[in-house]
């Protein structure tokens, strides 16, 4: 095919992004993904709202099934948001053997398991979720690709913007949270359910992600100990600086390779000032790994707002230009059904 179509469902801060990027670099974008494309349909919520592009009216549905069932179209970008419905479309795109690329950590974390289930039955079909975890960094196709030869004792990093951006500017500013809350909505870091990231939930949907790449394993949020931000005060960072830490919210995924366990975890901890990832700060986000053949691995990015997650999506559409070339599905870890959890009172 000379011009590949994509769809959106979903027009918000992030698709937007998308959108203006790819329309006004549409030549040098093309040459750079190896293909030409034609941004066809976006379902919105509703068609009269105003927004940030201009999208012209034919090119607007406020049903998802124009975009889903449309025969013309090859790529679903989901960059809607939210669990039930986005999987019930993301399932229909799979069924009729559709490229999805989706933002949707939520998603992932619920139905991850149910949704490659559906790939393997679907072998036309794939899945890219590049903006899903720390939008700026390509943590993704890292361990896809980059460091695929590796086992993992340890994985951990700051994997939501939000709370980094206020614990950096409660610590810095001693500014109080609901200006900076404020601030960081203004800036599109924010959930549309601002509870998600402020109680570490955002973060542990993430490391769900993360622990499918590294381990085969989707762990569902009840396996996992997650404790937010919210009753951080600024004197327990003062305290924390006297003795040289700095409090952080980390999410880790921590492995016993021998016993083929895993424990995922999400909660405010103090980290030395002398580990890198102390001192990345706003809304920077960072992976650290552990690696058996690549040894310590650190990656820092912008974890949120329009660009450096539009970034990622277009990846995707870079990554699925190539799969409607080739046809490769990603295969994951052999021990998909082998890793057990540890129990919560153990970790
Ligand atoms: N609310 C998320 C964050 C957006 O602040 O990290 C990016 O996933």
């Amino acid at each position: 095919k000379s011009k590949y179509k994509i769809g959106f469902l979903g027009m918000g801060t992030v698709a937007q992004g998308v959108w203006r990027h790819l329309e006004e670099n549409h030549s040098e974008m093309s040459r750079r993904l190896g293909a030409d494309y034609e941004l066809s349909l976006a379902c919105v919520r509703s068609i009269a709202k105003k927004r940030g592009v201009d999208i012209p009216a034919e090119k607007l549905t406020e049903n998802p099934d124009d975009v889903v069932l449309n025969p013309e179209i090859d790529i679903v970008c989901e960059l809607m948001g939210g669990v039930d419905e986005a999987f019930k479309l993301v399932k229909k795109a799979i069924e009729l053997g559709k490229i999805v690329i989706t933002a949707n950590k939520a998603m992932l974390c619920e139905k991850g398991a149910e949704i490659f289930g559906l790939l393997a039955k679907n072998p036309k079909s794939q899945i890219f979720f590049e903006a899903s975890v720390a939008g700026g960094i390509p943590i993704i196709k890292s361990l896809r690709e980059g460091l695929v030869a590796n086992n993992f004792s340890l994985i951990y990093g700051i994997l939501n913007g939000t709370c980094n951006y206020i614990l950096t500017r409660m610590e810095r500013e001693n500014a109080s949270y609901d200006a900076v809350l404020a601030d960081a909505r203004r800036l599109g870091y924010v959930e549309a359910d601002e509870s998600l990231d402020i109680d570490g939930i955002d973060s542990a949907h993430k490391a769900a992600v993360l622990a499918y790449l590294a381990y085969g394993r989707w762990v569902k949020l009840s396996e996992m100990i997650v404790t937010g931000i919210r009753d951080i005060r600024l004197e327990d960072m003062i305290w924390a600086r006297e003795f040289n830490y700095r409090i952080k919210l980390l999410a880790s995924i921590k492995s016993d390779t021998a016993a083929k366990k895993i424990s995922v975890a999400v909660y405010p901890a103090l980290l030395s000032l002398s580990d890198v990832v102390a001192n990345v700060n706003e809304v920077f986000n960072a992976v650290a790994l552990e690696g058996d053949l690549v040894g310590r691995t650190v990656h820092i990015g912008r974890g949120a707002g329009q660009n450096a997650t539009a970034s990622a999506v277009i990846s995707d559409i870079a990554d699925a230009f190539k799969a409607l070339n080739s046809n490769s599905q990603y295969v994951p870890h052999s021990v998909q059904n082998g890793v057990e959890m540890m129990p919560l009172k153990d970790i």
